[in-house]
């Protein structure tokens, strides 16, 4: 009797002293710091400018951190909106810290849309110059295409399309030689020949469910 009760606080002792198995995708606790601008459910916080991430491939978002991390992305003297998210990063996270966060939030489901005002007429000349120079990439949905790098894009919100599109013709995001992915996309955002090619896309692009 007296040993099962010394066994058992002794069990008792061991099981509270060991330190808990160590988990291998852990999410970091910057992502209470992340929630805050993007949104627990990840479906962004468009006064703070911040996107929509959850249901975004895993692959992009870690690529963006990356990106964020090493300054090939929001590190240009004219990306305003991408050095407060470069500066919200902290630096001492880890390449498997970023993969945990950047699968936490590719795994939650996408934010329910937001129904936008949209002019006939533009949506279905937005939906040619789409079919024509962006649905080979990003898929007949804007679903994305993992094979080809290229995100889902049905998720995000018009301003925040207008600010990468305008980025990626002005050189301010992929411009630089290591950034395979972006050159290639900023290569595609100027065959946009004007604002308002610009303007029907984004809004064929929210008008997809
Ligand atoms: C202070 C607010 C803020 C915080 C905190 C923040 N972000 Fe951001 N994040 C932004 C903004 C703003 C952008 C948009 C940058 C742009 O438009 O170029 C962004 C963009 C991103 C993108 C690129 C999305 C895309 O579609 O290309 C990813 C990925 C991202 N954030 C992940 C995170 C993660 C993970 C954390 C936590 C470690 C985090 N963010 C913390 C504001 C924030
Ligand atoms: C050749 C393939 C290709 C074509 C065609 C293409 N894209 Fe892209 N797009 C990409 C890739 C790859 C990325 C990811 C870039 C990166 O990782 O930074 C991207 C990224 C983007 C982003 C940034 C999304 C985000 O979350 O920040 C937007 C917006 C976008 N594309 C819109 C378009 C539009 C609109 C068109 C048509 C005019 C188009 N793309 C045509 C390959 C393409």
């Amino acid at each position: 009797m007296r040993l099962s009760v010394f066994y058992s606080s002794v069990l008792l002792l061991v099981s509270t002293t060991l330190p808990a198995a160590p988990t291998v995708a852990a999410v970091p606790a910057a992502l209470t710091l992340c929630q805050s601008c993007h949104q627990p459910d990840g479906s962004g916080n468009a006064a703070l400018q911040a996107p929509a991430l959850a249901a975004q491939q895993q692959d992009y978002l870690l690529r963006q951190l990356q990106h964020f991390q090493s300054g090939l992305r929001g590190a240009h003297p004219q990306d305003a909106v991408g050095a407060q998210m470069r500066a919200a990063l902290p630096t001492d996270l880890s390449a498997e810290d970023l993969t945990a966060l950047a699968g936490h939030f590719a795994a939650l489901p996408a934010p329910a849309k937001a129904t936008q005002a949209a002019d006939a007429v533009q949506v279905d000349k937005g939906r040619r110059i789409y079919i024509n120079s962006c649905g080979a990439c990003h898929g007949a949905k804007a679903e994305g295409v993992v094979a080809l790098k290229a995100p889902s894009l049905r998720q995000l919100d018009a301003v925040y399309l207008q600010r990468q599109l305008e980025y990626f013709r002005t050189g301010v995001r992929g411009s630089d030689k290591n950034d395979k992915p972006g050159r290639q996309m900023a290569m595609m955002a100027r065959t946009l020949q004007s604002e308002q090619d610009v303007a029907q896309v984004i809004a064929y692009i929210g008008s997809l469910p």
